[in-house]
């Protein structure tokens, strides 16, 4: 398969590279680093990098951030960082790049533990995981031409430990192989309209 992977310099995004490219073709996407540039918080951009990879089998994204820090001093204005990146990023993803993946083709998405199981700190992130996971299960149903979409929702990976353990007491590192898993589950199989959770 020709893959289109955004997010493949990131921390998951590099071990699902290593995984995926031993049986396919990558097309490696990041805002500073990658075979396309592109900030999937610009359509155009987006558009942009679909007309440099061409038709494609499959759409990874493990990329998108949200606004961390305390509820108490959250501005409007921050809720909307998750929201152009995250959530729209991800939604125009998949709503800009239907014509380039080929037809019975899949897109993975990225979300996360906080969408059910929220830390300090943490609002913005919860409310955008929350809404991409809603909004593949919406699209599964109406995508047409065979295509598939599904969600990799995993827990704090193991190779964050370092960055994140501190503001997520009590949660297990997760194994980068089981993160991984979740994607070659959605683009190998046959599953659509799934939240693959990824928590132990
Ligand atoms: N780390 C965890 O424990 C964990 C757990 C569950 C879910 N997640 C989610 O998984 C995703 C990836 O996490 P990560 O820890 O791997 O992140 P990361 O190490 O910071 O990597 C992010 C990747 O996405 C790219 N990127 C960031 N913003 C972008 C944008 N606007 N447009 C295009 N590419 C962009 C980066 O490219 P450049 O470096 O070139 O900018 C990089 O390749 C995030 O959505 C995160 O919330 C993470």
């Amino acid at each position: 398969m020709k893959i289109l992977l955004v997010g493949a310099s990131g921390t998951i995004g590099k071990t699902i590279d290593a995984e995926l490219s031993k049986r396919h073709e990558i097309i490696r996407a990041g805002r500073n680093s990658g075979d396309i540039r592109v900030d999937i918080s610009e359509a155009t951009s987006i558009e942009q990098m679909y007309q440099q990879a061409g038709k494609v089998d499959a759409v990874v994204c493990a990329a998108g951030n949200a606004y961390f820090g305390p509820f108490d001093q959250i501005r409007e204005e921050d809720w909307y960082i998750g929201i152009r990146s995250k959530m729209m990023g991800q939604i125009n993803l998949v709503m800009l790049g239907r014509d380039y993946v080929q037809d019975g083709g899949s897109f993975t998405l990225t979300t996360g533990i906080l969408a059910e199981d929220p830390i300090r700190q943490g609002a913005a992130l919860s409310m955008v995981n929350g809404a991409v996971n809603a909004f593949v299960r919406a699209a599964a149903i109406e995508l047409a031409k065979g295509q598939r979409i599904n969600v990799v929702s995993s827990g704090m990976v193991e190779d964050a430990v370092e960055k994140y353990g501190p503001y997520f007491p009590g949660h297990y590192p997760i194994p980068m192989w089981k993160v991984v898993s979740g994607y070659v589950r959605s683009v190998e199989g046959a599953g659509t309209g799934q939240v693959i959770r990824i928590y132990e």
